[in-house]
């Protein structure tokens, strides 16, 4: 017998069925198409590569409908070569998609980059946390410069966005694929959970290309 649910969480889990339901029957009211059509193919433009953080849900917060962005999302989004889970969404979106554009976006108020950044320690997470740990190790001094502690934090994460695009400027076929089509581009975006915008990083990709050579 499968444990019953309080009456507060069957409530929310009523309510996530009848929002789903009322979300589809408002696609279809314009397009009764809209499914049918999506169904066929895939044909999104961009991936997203974005922290899990509930707050920071990608299509609603840029209005892009299904279909229109492939994400990867983990804590920090953070791009490690030795994670097969990204690895084959990167293969995948660039190879088969051929996406035209890759986002690396974090934002201000990262829960994983505040705990990269306290010197705790976190059992499990403490591996997948190593990754933002480098990232603060080599811009120590600029860091440890910023006496405040939640721009200390923000700064990191802005790092930390640009130091997975430069990852990602490692991988044999992204840079393949750049050379010889012009793109994926990779972009640095970063999220004001205070304003609820997104900014721009303008990541340098040739240049940083040029670095790598
Ligand atoms: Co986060």
């Amino acid at each position: 017998m499968p444990k019953k649910l309080s009456q507060a969480d069957q409530q929310m889990y009523d309510r996530i069925f009848q929002q789903n339901r009322d979300w589809a029957d408002g696609k279809t009211k314009h397009d009764r198409m809209f499914f049918k059509e999506h169904f066929k193919d895939q044909d999104p433009q961009f991936l997203y590569i974005g922290c899990s953080d509930s707050r920071v849900s990608i299509g609603d917060l840029t209005g892009m409908d299904i279909g229109e962005i492939f994400v990867h999302r983990n804590i920090a989004n953070v791009v490690s070569l030795e994670d097969e889970n990204i690895m084959a969404v990167l293969q995948y979106g660039v190879e088969i998609l051929k996406i035209k554009h890759i986002v690396v976006s974090g934002h201000h108020g990262c829960g994983g980059i505040e705990a990269a950044n306290s010197g705790k320690h976190f059992g499990r997470m403490d591996s997948w946390l190593d990754k933002i740990r480098e990232v603060r190790f080599k811009n120590k001094e600029v860091l440890d410069s910023i006496r405040d502690h939640s721009l200390q934090n923000d700064m990191l994460a802005e790092m930390n966005v640009i130091a997975q695009c430069e990852k990602l400027l490692e991988v044999d076929f992204i840079r393949d694929s750049y050379f010889e089509k012009g793109y994926p581009m990779v972009h640095a975006w970063v999220y004001d959970m205070r304003t609820g915008l997104l900014h721009d990083m303008e990541f340098d990709m040739d240049g940083c290309l040029e670095k790598l050579k």
